[in-house]
């Protein structure tokens, strides 16, 4: 395994209009805390670094919706989201907000710093206006009619039908959703971000360079927007909700959201680093850091091109190493949505199924959306859990237990020389930490947490081939000596491979087994991970079975 390297590692801010749910999980969170905590646990300085997005036209239209102030909405959810990441165990560094003086400021030095270099076009232009309300229309407060598929609600930035972006005045018989009125078109001065001017930059930085290491859903995303060319756009807005812009002319006019949210990650490493007395600029100014952003599909053009045009203009930061977006989890074949209720938030689901965070971290990295959609059932849900994570993960790491307390009073025994198939068994276990480390560098979850169970699996089918049981009435108890000193080696690895994936039952079996929160890379087959006479705890129950009422009351408190 490679050397300590410094990471900063972002899951994208969530926007505080409303409550977490798991495909909220399954597509910026999970995989982001099963990257960090394995760049920790091999010995990486880590950064993870995220926080609410409190700006933007979201905040106002929830706002709206509750006949609340933005302010109360955001304090709402960003106390109702926090606690939801708290008590779900992901391991942030820092979990800030936009709303912060600390990001209110780092946003607006950045505008300013922008500005003085001359890297924004400032231009009249129409927009559309409630004559109604008497007030500018951000582009989500305006619907219409796709000019691309046809859909009648697209919004005024994007068609959510075909996925397509767009620009108000494209809509066809667009109306205000404020008033209903129709809107008409008023003259306003923005800032623009010159993207044109910076297509080779991004050509030669993403299309050129990241050719092999990018995701290829990612990918492609990227060569369709810049196949597309790519136009300036504004970076200002007649709002008045948000980080108003620090200029003489800025009356009335905010940052546009994204603009100031992605610095919101740079300003809750500032807000993390004050604390832990670090220097925030080696996270995001040091050619050493590798910068990765976890993010969903709707989020890479920003990700991928705006965000990496704001750092490359002012000049002085990195660049993101990755950004590993997801697709999009679908539930019972659905979409999720928050309007419809059609959702598993996670503060419910917590009440339901008490201390089973890692069956659902389980269930969604297994079945992650890594190159496409994919879908959510409670029935799979079940069927991981118990056919999987009980039957096999957790029933391997049970029967060396019991045995072990069973045959040697809790003692790792005394093997002596393992013969050539033991110490194969050995070595096909200590091979799997360089496995899962390969399939996480590239981003491949499925298949880390794939080989993370397949080494339970070689343990049970270890102990069934051998049937240390029948060897142990036989009489043999040299030999089983040595297939159980070989089991548990499986499972103390087991238990500190996990801890990414699992944190949750990789601390019981650590617990169980005493062993101290290892590195990986203190992992090798000269140094056995349990070493003999060292006596280990009564084994304890690490994961439960699911049935079927559960399930069933599952479904129908979704169909409710
Ligand atoms: N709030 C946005 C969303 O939920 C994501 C913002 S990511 C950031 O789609 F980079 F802007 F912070
Ligand atoms: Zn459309």
């Amino acid at each position: 395994m490679e050397s300590k390297k410094r990471y900063t590692i972002t899951s994208a801010l969530p926007y505080t209009n409303g409550r977490l749910h798991i495909g909220h999980l399954a597509g910026a969170y999970i995989p982001a805390d099963i990257y960090a905590r394995f760049k920790r646990i091999t010995d990486n300085d880590v950064a993870y670094i995220c926080g609410s997005d409190e700006h933007g036209v979201a905040i106002s239209i929830r706002a709206k919706k509750e006949n609340k102030t933005p302010k109360e909405i955001i304090d709402k959810y960003h106390a109702l989201i926090k606690k939801s990441f708290d008590d779900f165990g992901i391991s942030f560094d820092n979990y800030s907000r936009t709303s912060s003086k600390i990001h209110h400021e780092t946003a607006s030095e950045f505008f300013e710093f922008l500005n003085k270099k001359n890297c924004f076009e400032i231009k009249k232009s129409k927009q559309l206006y409630d004559p109604v309300e008497n007030q500018f229309l951000a582009d989500r407060f305006v619907e219409g009619e796709c000019p691309h598929c046809g859909f009648e609600h697209a919004y005024g930035d994007q068609c959510e039908n075909c996925g397509s972006s767009l620009s108000p005045e494209q809509l066809i018989n667009p109306i205000s959703k404020i008033s209903g009125a129709k809107p008409e078109e008023k003259e306003t001065t923005h800032w623009y971000l010159p993207l044109g001017e910076y297509e080779n930059f991004i050509k030669n930085w993403f299309l050129k360079d990241k050719k092999d290491s990018a995701k290829s859903n990612v990918y492609g995303q990227v060569k369709s927007w810049i196949d597309q060319g790519l136009e300036s756009r504004a970076i200002t807005r007649d709002l008045d909700w948000g980080i108003p812009v620090p200029h003489k002319d800025g009356d009335g006019k905010v940052l546009y959201v994204w603009f100031d949210a992605p610095i919101g990650y740079i300003s809750s490493t500032k807000e993390w680093a004050k604390n832990e007395n670090k220097d925030w600029e080696l996270y995001w100014k040091d050619k050493n850091t590798k910068l990765i952003h976890f993010i969903g599909k709707d989020n890479i053009v920003f990700h991928c091109i705006i965000f990496p045009i704001i750092l490359k203009a002012h000049g002085e930061y990195i660049l993101p190493e990755n950004i590993p977006a997801n697709e999009f989890l679908n539930l019972e074949g659905k979409k999720f949505s928050t309007s419809k209720n059609w959702a598993i938030w996670i503060d419910e689901f917590l009440k339901d199924f008490p201390n089973m965070q890692d069956s659902l971290r389980y269930t969604l990295t297994v079945n992650a959306p890594e190159t496409k959609d994919n879908d959510f059932t409670w029935k799979d849900f079940q069927a991981r859990n118990n056919n999987e994570l009980v039957a096999i993960f957790g029933n391997f790491v049970n029967r060396v237990l019991v045995l072990t307390h069973k045959y040697y009073d809790g003692f790792v025994p005394e093997s002596g020389d393992l013969n050539t198939a033991e110490k194969q068994i050995l070595k096909s276990a200590y091979e799997v930490p360089q496995l899962i480390s390969d399939a996480l560098d590239n981003y491949k979850f499925r298949q880390a947490i794939n080989l993370l169970i397949d080494l339970s699996r070689l343990g049970n089918k270890y102990l069934a081939d051998e049937e240390p049981w029948k060897l142990y009435k036989s009489g043999n108890v040299e030999k089983v000596k040595k297939i159980m000193f070989v089991a548990l080696q499986l499972c103390g690895l087991l238990s500190v491979l996990s801890e990414p994936f699992l944190p949750n039952a990789s601390k019981k079996i650590r617990q169980i087994l005493n062993i101290k929160e290892k590195k990986w890379t203190e992992l090798t087959i000269s140094n056995p991970i349990l070493k003999e006479k060292k006596q280990i705890n009564k084994p304890a129950l690490i994961f439960r079975k699911i049935e079927d009422e559960e399930i069933k009351n599952q479904i129908s408190k979704l169909n409710d």
